[in-house]
């Protein structure tokens, strides 16, 4: 039988991509593509837990994204920098715990010492969890994984694999939004996107609104699920 459908997701996550080409269409520097994505990603964040969306997972940065130019990635790290800064606070407010994934030894020290010091400040939230992807491979996650299943010298079940990557205790993601117009998943939740339902869009991240979401959310509501069973 299918599995009854969730209505909303309870677990959201989003390939924020288009920024660059947002800004080259406005004659802007792609910095300011990123600006008006996390501005998007802000309200948007905002709109999916109003919806009821427990988890909303984000992919921010991505091991293949270190190698951009030096000017572009300095853009990026300023806007976590101050995201991090100024807006993990409102975050605590509205009793949302941020979470943040990703190989923290590929990040500028501040930048991850400061998502450590939000992920603390807001560890008691309950309304929902906010993950940012930084520095983030599934790969790599999976190896790191098999690492420390090595480490613990035996074999170890699908679920304590799980428990070992990064996501740890969050649970699979049920929607996987991609904007921007392609059509992959670039390497984001490998493992954990197996049975998630897929929405691509060729909208760009800055445009894509609550709206737009919304019609993703019934897109969802009207697929069925099998996980592989009849
Ligand atoms: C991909 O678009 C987007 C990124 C590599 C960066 C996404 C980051 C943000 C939206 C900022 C989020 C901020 C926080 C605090 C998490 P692209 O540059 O590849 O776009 P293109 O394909 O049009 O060139």
């Amino acid at each position: 039988m299918a599995e009854k459908q969730h209505i909303p997701p309870r677990h959201v996550a989003v390939i924020m991509d288009g920024n660059g080409r947002w800004a080259k269409r406005r004659l802007l520097p792609r910095a300011a593509g990123h600006r008006a994505g996390m501005e998007r990603m802000i309200s948007l964040a905002e709109h999916a837990f109003g919806c009821g969306i427990k988890y909303f997972t984000l992919f921010a940065l991505s091991t293949e994204n270190l190698s951009r130019p030096a000017e572009e990635l300095g853009a990026l790290f300023s806007l976590f920098r101050e995201y991090f800064g100024r807006h993990v606070g409102a975050l605590k407010e509205k009793g949302v715990r941020l979470n943040v994934i990703g190989d923290a030894s590929l990040l500028p020290p501040d930048i991850a010492e400061a998502a450590k010091r939000g992920e603390a400040l807001t560890a008691g939230g309950e309304k929902g969890t906010l993950t940012f992807a930084i520095g983030y491979g599934g790969r790599r996650e999976i190896v790191a994984a098999a690492n420390e299943a090595v480490r613990r010298g035996r074999e170890v079940t699908e679920e304590e694999f799980a428990s070992l990557l990064w996501t740890g205790e969050l649970p699979p993601p049920d929607l996987l939004i991609r904007t921007g117009g392609e059509m992959r998943i670039s390497n984001f939740l490998l493992w954990q996107a197996a049975y998630a339902e897929l929405y691509f869009t060729d909208t760009l991240f800055p445009d894509f609104g609550g709206e737009e979401f919304d019609a993703a959310l019934r897109e969802y509501a009207s697929r069925e699920r099998r996980f592989g069973k009849l």
